[in-house]
């Protein structure tokens, strides 16, 4: 079995506790990836202590040279694509297809990151006074702790990478015990790139060891983390004690409302891939299906008959439609899920079991589900589920389904099927989430364009595109007096003539 490590100070190094744990592939359990360290607070405290030291040299680098390094690694992405896909999937279990994708998310992110090393814009005004000068600057925070999840195994490191190291920051990352590897052969290519020592460090661990030591670190200054509102609580807490910027992506229960008019058969190719892609395990995932009563029969009639259709199994195979649930764990949430929606009196027409047979019995499998007749109080339409669940409502007009889709404490994506443009626009004015999509499902976020979402979703950042850089730089004011003589603000501007 392969023995990974640490990355801190440019070496690749054990944890000082000694342990570690293993990880295996989610489609076949006997498949082990591989062993990696099981990291404490004081593995944290010596990557901390490199990435100070990086600092001051790698801050001063000017920006667009440091967008040539993150180039390069980038270049690495485009050729090691397939190899890195098949990592990807072998260890978290997401089809082939998407994985692909996943490597491509982060290839777009590098390359725009590597754009912005000759932008990185900030804004100037004018000033108040004559012969003074007003502009912003962007610095970088300091050092960034950034802690992602597994669904997207580099495509969401990268988005965080990328940025904070394009804006000077260096960085103490800590990938999810459910994609190591990928995290691992990630940091890989900036090491082969020849990033400096102490500027990228790997720390691999549980959350509740070396994930919460980042967030209450002092010398940590932004810390950026997508999962669980309950954990991302606990790091806004955490990081509230050193007055932290703190950058919070928290899941949602995103929703998709049909409309009568609406092309059902578009729609229902976006309520399968929304619903059961990733095997549902994305933020953005479309959890919820909101049908306007004229068409709630016959949607569903064909929803379910293509469903049960959807070819479950190892997403190597590249015939597979949908893979296996990421643990053990995660198999027996969904299973809970499934039970409390049946006691809620949600009606189960599809799934809502383990698939039967041999090739099934050593992965984390699980049907297609779909629940019907759901209402908004049950707790499978309020809570994040982050497997292959849909629940379906019946709505009577567009204001029911704005006032179902809005009715959670989660307000990430959500789309609107309709032919009507009035109703498109009143949905997208309405509807309380960052992201709305019309006449697409509720996953496909660029990466170009800012991702996060309000209630419980986030703090008020945004991941990608230019806003990502926002979370990664400290804003400088600078006034520049040329007068040759003291100017007051606020008080000498009586004296200025308008002739
Ligand atoms: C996530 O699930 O955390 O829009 C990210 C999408 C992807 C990103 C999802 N591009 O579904």
């Amino acid at each position: 079995m392969t023995v990974y490590k640490n990355f801190i100070d440019g070496k690749w190094i054990d944890s000082k506790s000694g342990k570690t744990f293993i990880k295996r592939n989610p489609a076949n359990i006997d498949d082990v990836i591989g062993e990696f360290p099981d990291s404490t607070e004081e593995d944290v405290e010596l990557a901390v202590e490199a990435a100070k030291r990086a600092f001051p040299k790698w801050s001063h680098v000017p920006a667009p040279k440091r967008a040539e390094l993150l180039k390069k690694v980038t270049d690495m992405l485009v050729e090691r694509k397939e190899e890195l896909a098949r990592i990807e999937t072998r260890e978290m279990g997401k089809i082939l297809m998407e994985t692909r994708g996943d490597v491509q998310e982060a290839i777009d992110t590098g390359y725009y990151a590597f754009g912005e090393g000759r932008r990185l814009f900030s804004y100037t005004t004018p000033s108040e006074l004559p012969d003074k000068m007003a502009i912003t600057i962007r610095r970088p925070v300091g050092i960034a702790g950034l802690i992602t999840p597994w669904n997207f195994p580099i495509a969401i490191p990268a988005w965080k990478i990328f940025p904070a190291l394009l804006a000077g920051n260096t960085v103490v990352f800590k990938p999810s015990r459910e994609s190591p590897l990928s995290a691992t052969k990630f940091v890989e290519l900036f090491e082969e790139a020849g990033l400096p020592p102490g500027v990228l460090n790997l720390v691999h661990g549980r959350g509740s060891v070396v994930g919460s030591a980042i967030a209450m670190h002092p010398d940590i200054k932004v810390v950026a983390f997508t999962g669980s509102v309950e954990t991302g609580r606990k790091i806004l807490e955490m990081g509230a004690q050193h007055i932290k910027k703190v950058s919070l992506e928290l899941g949602g229960k995103n929703g998709m409302i049909v409309l009568g008019d609406a092309n059902l058969d578009l729609a229902l190719e976006g309520a399968l891939w929304g619903a059961f892609g990733t095997t549902g395990q994305r933020c953005t995932a479309t959890s919820r299906l909101i049908l306007e009563e004229s068409i709630y029969d016959e949607f569903i009639e064909r929803l379910v008959e293509r469903a049960k259709k959807i070819k479950i199994g190892d997403g190597l195979d590249e015939s597979t439609e949908m893979g296996p649930l990421v643990s053990e764990a995660q198999r027996n949430k969904v299973i809970q899920y499934v039970e409390i929606g049946k006691n809620e009196g949600a009606k189960l027409v599809c799934g809502g079991k383990i698939p039967e047979g041999t090739k099934y019995a050593k992965g984390w499998f699980y049907e297609p589900t779909i629940f019907v007749d759901v209402t908004p109080d049950m707790r499978i339409a309020q809570e994040e589920i982050f497997g292959p669940v849909l629940a379906v409502f019946k709505v009577k007009d567009l204001d029911e389904a704005i006032e179902v889709i809005n009715s959670t404490n989660y307000g990430l994506s959500s789309s609107i099927y309709t032919q009507d443009v009035n109703k498109a626009l009143k949905a997208v004015d309405r509807i309380e989430a960052g992201i709305t999509y019309v006449n697409g499902p509720t996953i496909g976020a660029e990466c170009h364009l800012p991702f996060g979402g309000v209630k419980h979703t986030g703090n008020g950042h945004r991941e990608g595109g230019w806003t990502a850089y926002e979370i990664f730089t400290e804003i400088k004011t600078v006034y520049i007096d040329y007068s040759g003589k003291l100017q007051k603000a606020q008080i000498d501007t009586e004296k200025i003539k308008v002739e």
